[in-house]
């Protein structure tokens, strides 16, 4: 079974447009649970434009199946990340003026400091995945990191159509095929929808895919928990 990981960064989002205390992400959570979501996922950004501290550590609490923290190599954010310790961090890069995580971590330039945080993490028992395009030496650099998990970015297969999305799906379905060589579990993620999310269910080895903005954007019209529910059963028919 592919695990759903459904991102609620977008409804601490709407909270932040008002910076009052609805909608709660807290709630969000309960509710995807509810639908049948397998992992909670939230990003501490630097700016904190949306997700804060204390949604964090609420949420440790609160999220019975598993918390995933999207985060890059920020001090402030590591120490959080080490109170806190979620079941899993997923190091991403970040970029102060972009609008959602563009591209994935370059890990072969920054492959000591990603090793630094795993020997940290891994003995307070939190598995560390990396964010990265579906490229060969980013994966290669992953596995020599002493990283648990990929994710691979889904983003260029996406927002390609036609000829042009087999050849992104065929770079991810590789690039999956070299992570499980080296050791790494595979996980996918970005821009994946009710609509172009099959094909991707064909990566090998694939267990976990994690999406926000297609869920959230579809909760606004059908309530969370039928969202979730919705894509959950697209993972099932799919198996
Ligand atoms: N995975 C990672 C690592 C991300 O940074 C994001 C966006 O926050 C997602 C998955 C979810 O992307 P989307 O909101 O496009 O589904």
């Amino acid at each position: 079974m592919i695990r759903l990981g459904v991102n609620i960064d977008h409804v601490a989002t709407v909270r932040q447009a008002r910076r009052t205390t609805e909608p709660d992400p807290v709630r969000a959570a309960v509710l995807a649970e509810l639908g049948g979501a397998d992992g909670i996922t939230v990003h501490l950004r630097e700016d904190r434009r949306h997700i804060q501290d204390r949604d964090v550590r609420l949420l440790r609490q609160t999220v019975t199946t598993s918390l995933n923290l999207e985060m890059a190599l920020w001090d402030d954010v590591i120490e959080v990340a080490a109170e806190v310790r979620p079941d899993q961090v997923t190091l991403v890069p970040e970029k102060r003026e972009e609008v959602t995580t563009e591209g994935g971590l370059d890990v072969v330039s920054k492959e000591a400091e990603i090793a630094a945080f795993v020997k940290r993490f891994r003995p307070l028992g939190v598995r560390v995945s990396l964010f990265v395009d579906p490229e060969p030496d980013q994966v290669k650099a992953a596995a020599a990191s002493g990283a648990e998990c990929v994710e691979f970015h889904t983003g260029a297969y996406s927002n390609a159509s036609g000829e042009a999305a087999h050849a992104e799906l065929d770079k991810l379905i590789e690039a999956a095929f070299l992570a499980l060589d080296e050791g790494l579990r595979v996980f996918a993620g970005h821009g994946l929808t009710y609509v172009n999310i099959e094909p991707v269910l064909a990566m090998p080895g694939l267990e976990e895919v994690n999406i926000g903005h297609s869920i959230i954007s579809r909760a606004v019209f059908v309530g969370l928990e039928r969202a979730v529910r919705e894509m959950k059963d697209l993972l099932l028919l799919n198996e």
